[in-house]
């Protein structure tokens, strides 16, 4: 590599002169650790430098999910134009290779600029939202069992070459409307492009690449030159031709040219590749695929979480408009950014376990792997769909499939597109179930097209034992019925519990360390909605209940200098496992605890057993009862409060933080008071999404989150009812009719956030910065 001039100001010359670290000095994303796992490659980067330049190849790396995901939404800012720029530059022979085919590769769909690629993007939008998906799936499935069948009786099976290549790529060209062209060719011509364009060959290599590369484009535009000339098929490509008769100034002949090259490596390829790294991981974690096969409901969580580990981008690049700073990283106009999507689906500062397969995990949707804003990926539905439909069939007719052990994992390598080259695996044809229960050749789920629906992942567990913590308070132990592990969770954590119709959040509150069991407490509320009261009168120890999560939207900030814990009744269950952890970690703290009676305090022996020293206790009917404005009258800095328990106290110490600093008061509602939606009282009112540039009419009885849903913007969503603050959007413009119980009253009046699942417009129109 020559010692070129490094691109931060004053720096020197990089890499000898240039203070940039060893570690970025020596990041090579064509071998190496990338190559084997490109998340795991940055861990060290997301931890002491997540922006660096990398003299490699010239670019500026992001590895954070927070930065990843700001980089992508801020496409006028990170420009899309050098999305598909050859990464390793062609030697001069290679021009007059691709000259001899006409070859003029510019802009497409995915590298275009604004305001072109959304003007572009609207027209033609319509075949890829989740309504006119449907009509696709019977062909999936088809062709599933078809490809299956003629290997399903051998025993063995290298399943790119005979299940994973060319079902999506048949897929794809029935969508794009391309005839059937000859599978291998343009499987040759998919690798050419992606070593062409994200590759580092040798210039010895580049001259063959450069050879079918040029022989794709001249293919790719005969078949476009023949739905010109007979415009009326049916597929998005034909649909595309007729857009570009009606408005030739938005879909121009030039990007309909290069748009048909490329999209006829993305759409399959991405698909195929993401396919088969879902079935690679599953079978290497064999706990997750059993649990698949146990309860195929779970899929469409599963494929999210397998796109979110071995995604099959893991990286994309933009390039700055103008002089900037990422994460207080200053990067010049024009800089390169090579964002690693990889590695933000990895990151601990945004998920919780991130190493962990966890099909369970019901916010795995919003990993990057689909980029993310107005450039998100169109086809993001099909691929789920395909996808779900080869898992559905894989752990219903295979369940016993295992890989062929001693094969390793085969990349092409390049910085953006991962798959396995070659995928064996084999199984023992004697037990295939369809042999003893021929009526599992005609199951099928029909998944709901588009992210997967949370309230369906739900973990089975059963209930390992019964403790009684006070009169009124149950404890219960779950544990997995297999006796598995269960996930790690942090302090503040709770889990939805599920019985039938019956769904309600408990913190938990038993040993963060021990992972075999979870303890939640529930105190029976005889006046409450009949959640407890269900609980306490129908679990009995061996029953089988189902639980949602763990999540942990009330997280401890492991840096204050004093912490001053206050529970209040059962609240004490999140705030006792965060008082073990601020012991474990030998900080300052102090507890209070409040109730009516002493005899009523559940886990009270627990709580002066472990934290006595730190300990206040204050019960009305002893006359003890804890006065907030006088106990924090004189609050000094450096102190944070965690709190839990009644409406009333939650409600009047967020009135008294209005006097401290921001961030000193923590807490969590667990009921949002709120009854639902009631659309004699409601009004419709628009909605205008900046980064995906949509406008739509959200209706008087449907939530601003259906509606994001409806029209394919993927947001994570939890509680439903206001008090998590899983589903918010910054709101750009318009009057908030706030009704979470998560914002601040100053967050409430500073009017640029909103919680999607609750909260509507005052006006007639919202601009969120979605
Ligand atoms: C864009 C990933 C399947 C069509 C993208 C982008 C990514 C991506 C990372 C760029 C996003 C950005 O810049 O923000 C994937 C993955 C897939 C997949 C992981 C499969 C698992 C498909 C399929 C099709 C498709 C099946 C078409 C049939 C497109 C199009 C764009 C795009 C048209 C450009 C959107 C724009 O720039 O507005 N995809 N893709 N993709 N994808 Fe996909």
């Amino acid at each position: 590599m020559e010692n070129q001039r490094c691109p931060v100001k004053d720096h020197g010359n990089s890499p000898t002169g240039c203070p940039i670290s060893s570690q970025a000095a020596a990041f090579n994303p064509f071998e190496g650790p990338y190559q084997v796992d490109p998340g795991d490659a940055l861990r060290w980067a997301r931890e002491n430098e997540p922006v660096f330049y990398s003299p490699e190849i010239g670019y500026w790396v992001v590895t954070r999910y927070e930065d990843v995901k700001a980089v992508f939404r801020d496409n006028i800012l990170f420009s899309p134009a050098i999305a598909l720029e050859k990464i390793t530059p062609a030697p001069p022979e290679a021009m007059d290779i691709l000259k001899k085919y006409g070859f003029d590769m510019r802009r497409t769909m995915v590298n275009e600029d604004e305001p072109d690629h959304m003007a572009r993007r609207r027209l033609l939008l319509d075949d890829f939202l989740p309504e006119n998906l449907a009509k696709h799936e019977p062909a999936v499935r088809k062709l599933a069992r078809q490809y299956m069948d003629r290997f399903i009786e051998r025993g063995e099976a290298e399943l790119i070459s005979e299940f994973f290549y060319e079902i999506p790529l048949t897929i794809a060209l029935h969508f794009l409307g391309v005839p059937d062209e000859g599978a291998e060719q343009l499987r040759q011509f998919a690798v050419a492009h992606t070593l062409n364009t994200w590759g580092r060959p040798t210039p010895e290599e580049q001259l063959k690449i450069t050879e079918k590369v040029g022989r794709f484009w001249k293919t790719a535009n005969d078949i476009l030159d023949d739905m010109i000339a007979n415009p009326d098929g049916e597929g998005w490509m034909y649909e595309t031709v007729r857009q570009h008769f009606k408005h030739p100034d938005i879909v121009t002949e030039s990007y309909m040219r290069s748009m048909m090259m490329a999209i006829l490596a993305a759409a399959h390829e991405t698909t195929s590749n993401a396919s088969a790294n879902a079935l690679w991981t599953l079978l290497n974690n064999r706990d997750a695929w059993d649990e698949l096969c146990e309860n195929p409901s779970l899929i469409p969580s599963a494929v999210e979480e397998c796109l979110r580990v071995a995604g099959s981008i893991v990286a994309w690049r933009r390039i700055t408009t103008d002089d900037t700073e990422i994460n207080g990283v200053g990067i010049p106009k024009g800089g390169k950014l090579l964002i690693v999507q990889a590695s933000a689906n990895k990151d601990d500062r945004y998920w919780e376990n991130p190493d962990e397969i966890d099909i369970y995990r019901d916010n795995a949707v919003d990993h990057m792997t689909f980029g993310y804003g107005a450039h998100q990926c169109m086809g993001k539905n099909i691929g789920r769909m395909e996808m779900r439909i080869f898992l559905e069939e894989f752990t219903r007719r295979l369940p016993h499939l295992r890989l062929l052990p001693g094969q390793s994992f085969e990349n092409l390598p390049n910085t953006s597109f991962r798959g396995p080259d070659k995928l064996f695996v084999e199984w023992d044809p004697a037990q295939n179930p369809e042999k003893h229960d021929p009526s599992i050749l005609e199951q099928s789920i029909s998944f709901k097209i588009g992210a997967p629906i949370k309230d369906d992942i739900l973990r089975r567990v059963v209930v390992q034992d019964i403790l009684q913590l006070a009169p009124n308070v149950k404890g219960f132990v779950l544990a997995d019925p297999r006796g598995k592990t269960l996930p790690k969770w942090t302090p503040g954590s709770h889990v939805d519990l599920v019985s039938g119709d019956i769904r309600r959040k408990y913190s938990l509150c038993g040993n963060q360390l021990n992972t075999e069991s979870y303890v939640i407490a529930i105190s029976l509320e005889e006046d409450g909605r009949g959640g407890s009261k269900h609980f306490h009168e129908t679990l009995a120890v061996g029953d089988d209940v189902r639980i949602a999560g763990p999540r942990n939207h009330f997280k401890l900030d492991e840096t204050a200098e004093h912490y001053q814990l206050v529970a209040g009744g059962i609240g004490i269950t999140p705030i006792l496992a965060m008082a073990d952890r601020l012991k474990t970690l030998g900080k300052s703290y102090e507890l209070h605890y409040c109730g009516h009676s002493r005899e009523n305090l559940a886990l009270l022996d627990r709580v002066m057993h472990d934290h006595g020293e730190a300990l206040s206790l204050h019960i009305s009917n002893e006359k003890t009862r804890l006065d907030l404005a006088r106990h924090f009258a004189d609050l000094s800095s450096g102190h944070q409060i965690y709190t839990c328990g009644p409406d009333r106290m939650l409600v009047q110490l967020e009135e008294m933080a209005e006097a401290w600093p921001e961030g000193t008061l923590h807490f969590e509602y667990f009921s949002s008071g709120s009854s639902g939606l009631d659309p004699s009282n409601e009004k419709s009112f628009e909605l205008v999404l900046s980064d995906t540039d949509l406008t739509i009419q959200v209706a008087a009885d449907e939530t601003v989150y259906n509606a994001l849903r409806s029209v394919g913007v993927d947001i994570s969503v939890d509680c439903g009812e206001g008090l998590c603050g899983t589903c918010e959007a910054s709101v750009l413009e318009g009057e908030i009719d706030h009704r979470d119980r998560v914002l601040s009253k100053a967050e409430r009046a500073a009017g640029d956030r909103m919680m999607t699942c609750c909260s509507r417009a005052k006006g007639d129109r919202l601009i969120l910065g979605l």
